[in-house]
């Protein structure tokens, strides 16, 4: 078995803060296959324009530049038990040549990957034509069970071995029929059916716990509607003044300390529990905390965090920058006592 995977850079949007899954680590684990080794496959040949480094971070400053996850995995895996019993004719049908062992077997490969037009995540034909070439005799069978475009099942019958794969998403099907149809399959004396499943497949339980415990989104994407006419309704007023949202998002209202919480409890429960808000961010806004901090509204168009300051019942949060610090201050100024 042969898994090509890259591992993820999660995105502090939606992980609370940079760093990289390593996806690849995970499926090592606990498969009960032995793992036999990865290959590194190079997908970017030429250096870029900044000279191989990358600028993310605070470039040329340390310590935080991020390294390019500009390769992929190719995880190699093999079955326990006993090697099958190949016919003479096929295993010299299926010899690789001497160039070909030694690049294929060696721990990197340099090839660049698909573009991607009709299917996300498309591999280069070369990818699993050098797998299917290393791992199995000619007249095999190879199973993809992720079919995507085809590239492997396509790949798999020019080389003379069958292929069986599965695709979820139906919109592929075109693709994988245009794929089957081009270059040298029509040559080939292949026969090629599509089975379409009425009955989903209830496949047993196992027991799998991932180990990456915190590849678990901080907000959950769908917590998080960042449009103009997003009305949430308020359905909880938290201890420390911050509102819990339908969607359950948890939000702080950005750029202010609470200095009475009693009262600002009251007033939020009183104006603001059960109503609809608006929410406004900072410009360049990334949430990377459990909650978010914004600028809230009642439909009314009434600004809370405003009216907080307005009415003495907070102060600006001078330890940090937002977008309507001088704004904040001014209010602050000509606060008066409720
Ligand atoms: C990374 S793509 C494969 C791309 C393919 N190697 C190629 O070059 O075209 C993964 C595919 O697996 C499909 N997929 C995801 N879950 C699946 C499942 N449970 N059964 C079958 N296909 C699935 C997705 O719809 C997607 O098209």
């Amino acid at each position: 078995m042969v898994v090509n995977i890259g591992d993820q850079f999660a995105r502090s949007v939606v992980y609370g803060r940079y760093k990289i899954i390593p996806l690849h680590a995970e499926i090592i684990e606990d498969i009960g296959f032995d793992y036999m080794g990865s290959i590194i496959w190079q997908k970017k040949t030429t250096m870029n324009t900044t000279g191989g480094a990358n600028v993310m971070g605070l470039y040329p400053y340390p310590p935080n530049g991020m390294v390019e996850i500009d390769y992929e995995h190719i995880l190699i895996f093999k079955k326990p038990g006993k090697s099958r019993k190949i016919d003479k004719k096929i295993k010299e049908k299926s010899k690789l040549s001497k160039e070909e062992w030694k690049e294929y077997f060696s721990g990197h490969w340099y090839f660049a990957g698909a573009r991607q037009i009709d299917h996300q995540a498309m591999f280069p034909e070369e990818l699993p034509r050098r797998i299917i070439k290393m791992f199995s005799f000619v007249g095999e069978t190879v199973l993809d069970p992720f079919l995507g475009s085809g590239t492997t099942s396509k790949v798999a019958l020019e080389l003379e071995r069958n292929a069986i794969g599965y695709e979820i998403n139906e919109e592929f099907l075109k693709i994988i029929n245009q794929k089957m149809a081009t270059n040298r399959l029509d040559m080939i004396d292949k026969k090629i059916e599509i089975i379409k499943r009425d009955n989903l497949i209830v496949l047993e339980d196992i027991k799998y716990t991932p180990r990456i415990k915190d590849a678990k989104p901080v907000i959950e994407p769908e917590k998080l509607k960042f449009g103009k006419d997003n009305v949430y309704k308020v359905i909880d007023i938290l201890e420390d003044g911050k509102l819990k949202l339908d969607t359950g998002l948890i939000v702080k209202m950005r750029g202010i300390v609470i200095t009475d919480i009693d009262k600002t409890i009251s007033y939020l429960k009183q104006y603001v529990l059960k109503k609809g808000v608006y929410l406004k961010f900072d410009k360049d806004y990334i949430p990377d905390k459990d909650f978010v901090e914004a600028y809230v509204y009642l439909k009314n168009r009434i600004f809370i965090n405003a009216y907080l300051l307005k009415s003495g019942l907070a102060t600006v949060d001078m330890d940090m920058d937002f977008d309507l610090k001088n704004k904040f201050i001014k209010l602050n100024k000509h606060a008066k006592a409720v």
